[in-house]
């Protein structure tokens, strides 16, 4: 159908005085003795484009009205009454799709929580209008990013043998009937599809790696899968993941990336999103944009574990979970840290090896690993990061350590074999980065169909 983007009528100076046509659904509708007036969004831009029928020459059928009906409009672009921009006289509405009055998206506001249980229709409102493009945009800005600074985009395997954080999160893939009458689980998988144990990737690090350690620089973008019971605000069972990978490159090199990153996308969002976020600034988090604005031009604090815990102990008093040296930091003391003690994004560094993932490089203290995790206020954790092992035989031991099997990591072994590099890389959750952004509290409202814990709709 030729017809024009609402933006581009909007906002196209050039337009002005031309005739067009321009497609939509109906957002408003409001009606007088002379005049009524139309709204209609097609996507294209957050504002919605204000269609003027006057009654005394045109009569529009009323189901053309409706709110979310879909209809095509030919008129004559003038400039608008009321504020910036242009609106359009209409000549002739074409009803297209009927919207009857059950269409259960109506104008008065709803709970987000009665949207997620209609994922495919929340998409028509002004919030999740807003919070997909600032996610279309950020995902367009993470490949700008790597690319201009001549990263490999690499696709690594969704379907992977290899567990790479080794927390037992793995997801199976397999073809064999709930009732296989395997006796062991040797025959079982023997028997399955790739005659091994698979499942669906929880990282594309390991693969990341293989490609770093031949072409210097690169990243990944794709969806990673995690099977936790973690039915939490902050997780998916299905979530993006930005993985970066740097030959060459050590735990300082891998944080000035990661900060450099996050920033460059900051930017990005606010260059690109600006009446989105006036959205989400007015109506879901307040001082949205300050606090974007500030994160895009200050640097972000650098915290050790070690650090980190003894601040945290003097206020274990107010934790659910109290912390000592070598607990996992909880969510209440991730966002203790960056809310309250550094009121930024913040690094911490070093944490123990008991408590990361078998590939972190063993610091010369015998206790902790080159890892990083990057927590922002009102989410925590959107990073995770580290330099990897490069030492052949340390790797060995950790994996020992951990009763991993030698064999199934070959390929990743040869990596320390052939010509071994100190190397790093991090990982973004994506989802995370847009609820940052948004300020969305629930990651199930910046992803299309979330995936979580008996949710599968
Ligand atoms: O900290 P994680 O588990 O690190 C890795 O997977 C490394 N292999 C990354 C790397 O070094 N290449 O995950 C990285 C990030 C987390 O900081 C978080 O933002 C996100 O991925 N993430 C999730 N997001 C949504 N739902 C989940 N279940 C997530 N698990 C991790
Ligand atoms: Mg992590």
């Amino acid at each position: 159908m030729k017809h024009t983007d609402i933006k581009k009528v909007l906002f196209d100076a050039d337009m002005v005085g031309t005739d067009t046509v321009v497609c939509g659904w109906v957002r408003t509708f409001r009606d007088s003795a002379q005049v009524a007036f139309l709204e209609l969004s097609d996507g294209t831009a957050f504002q919605k484009l204000q269609v003027v029928i006057d009654k005394n020459s045109l009569s529009v059928d009323p189901e053309a009205t409706k709110l979310g009906a879909s209809v095509c409009v030919k008129g004559t672009v003038v400039p608008a009454f009321r504020g910036t921009g242009s609106e359009l006289n209409a000549k002739e509405v074409i009803l297209l799709g009927k919207c009857p009055p059950e269409y259960p998206i109506q104008k008065k506001r709803t709970t987000l929580e009665f949207l997620r249980g209609m994922p495919h229709l929340r998409l028509r409102t002004n919030t999740f209008a807003a919070v997909f493009r600032v996610r279309s945009v950020a995902a367009q800005a993470i490949h700008r990013y790597f690319h201009e600074r001549g990263y490999y985009y690499i696709n690594a395997p969704l379907i992977t043998a290899s567990d790479c954080e080794g927390a037992g999160e793995m997801f199976r893939v397999t073809t064999q009937p709930w009732n296989a009458p395997y006796k062991t689980e040797e025959e079982y998988y023997k028997n399955d599809f790739f005659g091994v144990k698979a499942g669906l990737s929880v990282s594309g690090q390991l693969e990341g790696e293989v490609a770093a350690t031949a072409f210097g620089k690169i990243y990944t973008f794709g969806p990673s899968f995690r099977a936790e019971n973690s039915n939490t605000t902050r997780h998916l069972a299905e979530f993006w993941h930005v993985e970066p990978e740097i030959a060459f490159a050590e735990l300082p090199d891998v944080i000035e990336i990661a900060e450099d990153m996050l920033r460059y996308l900051v930017r990005a969002v606010l260059e690109e999103c600006p009446e989105e976020l006036k959205f989400f600034d007015s109506f879901v988090e307040k001082g949205l944009i300050e606090k974007l604005t500030h994160v895009a031009n200050s640097d972000f604090a650098v915290c050790s574990y070690s650090d980190a815990v003894a601040l945290l102990e003097k206020e274990n008093a107010r934790f659910e979970f109290p912390v000592h040296w070598g607990s996992d930091l909880q969510s209440e003391h991730e966002k203790f840290l960056t809310e309250v003690v550094f009121k930024r994004p913040v690094f911490v560094t070093d944490y123990p090896k008991e408590i990361k993932a078998f590939y972190m490089k063993q610091n010369a203290d015998g206790k902790t690993v080159a890892a990083t995790d990057l927590l922002v206020p009102g989410i925590g954790e959107i990073i995770g990061g580290s330099e990897r092992e490069a030492d052949l035989e340390k790797l060995r031991t950790a994996m020992k350590e951990r009763g991993m099997s030698e064999d199934a990591y070959r390929q990743y072994l040869d990596l320390r074999r052939f010509g071994s590099v100190p190397h790093g890389g991090f990982g973004l959750g994506f989802e995370r980065f847009v609820m940052y952004c948004t300020g969305m509290e629930n990651i199930r409202d910046v992803t299309l169909f979330p995936r979580s814990v008996k949710n599968i709709m």
